[in-house]
């Protein structure tokens, strides 16, 4: 597996990240054999938040006995400083853990104002920073130009972003300016949720651009496996075939809207 160095957090994490909603969605034991093979095939980058059903839980049970090992990474809702407490020690909690290495700040562009201030989430992070109970600070939404606003404030490490070939707004401004100021980018929801399926190319498409790991919402082992084998291997495109995407993006825009970096069929309304 490749790694790269998310940006001044200083840590080394697998490109092929895991995205932990899927998992909500099947039984424990099965989730936890899941999250076991990706740690097993070299992920060392785990996703999720006390938000997204059980999924917490089962990934702290699957990576209890190699926590060390492991980047735990979790949005935590910001905008209302009760709701982040409360928020991180669910997280807490959930994960069986006393520590988390990434908290992904997650506010909206009208809640970013008051959650900087004496209501908001913000202080609350810091001062669990300050305790040694978060390590890092990034944020998250799902508008690439609000976060490009965000990161300009320097109080933020990283960012997650919706990002993938059909959905490239956050070329246009957030990732040279997270280059520039050293700001580490995850990409979510890199398969649209789903509908990309020409995964080599839709992950290598990607990594190519200034992003250090695509979180893949991942339910069961051959995903897993199928998702490392291009994670071992990650290879620039060849010019035919950032052509075809270009063609399959402009397609899938004609039956597919994009929502929150999500692809979803027009005929379902909003
Ligand atoms: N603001 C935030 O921070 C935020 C918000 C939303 C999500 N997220 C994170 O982003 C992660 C990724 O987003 P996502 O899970 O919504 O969407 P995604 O990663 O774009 O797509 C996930 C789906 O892709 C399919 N898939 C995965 N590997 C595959 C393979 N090798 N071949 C074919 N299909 C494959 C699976 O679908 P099937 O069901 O067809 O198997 C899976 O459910 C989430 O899990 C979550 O951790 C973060």
């Amino acid at each position: 597996m490749e790694y790269r160095v998310l940006g001044k957090t200083g840590l080394k994490v697998s490109i092929l990240g895991f995205g932990g909603i899927p998992i909500a969605n099947i039984s424990e034991p099965d989730a936890i054999n899941v999250v076991k093979k990706a740690f097993e095939v070299g992920v060392n980058y785990f996703h999720t938040s006390p938000t997204y059903g059980d999924s917490a839980i089962k990934i702290g049970k699957a990576l209890k006995d190699v926590r060390d090992e492991c980047i735990l990474n979790v949005k935590i809702f910001g905008a209302d400083r009760k709701r982040t407490e409360k928020g991180l020690r669910k997280a807490l909690k959930m994960l069986r853990t006393d520590r988390i290495e990434i908290v992904q700040f997650r506010v909206t562009k009208e809640q970013f104002k008051k959650s900087l201030g004496e209501n908001g989430g913000f202080k609350v992070l810091l001062r669990a920073q300050k305790e040694g109970v978060v390590s890092h600070i990034g944020i998250t939404d799902h508008d690439p130009s609000f976060l490009a606003e965000a990161i300009k404030t320097g109080l933020f490490s990283n960012v997650i972003v919706p990002y993938n070939y059909v959905f490239r707004e956050a070329e246009r401004e957030l990732l040279p300016l997270a280059r520039s100021l050293d700001v580490g980018v995850t990409a979510m929801k890199p398969l649209g949720r789903g509908i990309l399926v020409n995964v080599s190319e839709a992950l290598n498409y990607i990594w190519e651009h200034n992003v250090a790991t695509a979180i893949v919402g991942m339910k069961n082992i051959r995903e897993v496996e199928e998702n490392a084998k291009i994670g071992f291997k990650p290879a620039p495109l060849s010019d035919d075939q950032k052509k075809k995407l270009r063609f399959l993006a402009e397609n899938l825009l004609r039956r597919y809207r994009i929502e929150n970096g999500a692809l979803i069929p027009k005929e379902i309304q909003k």
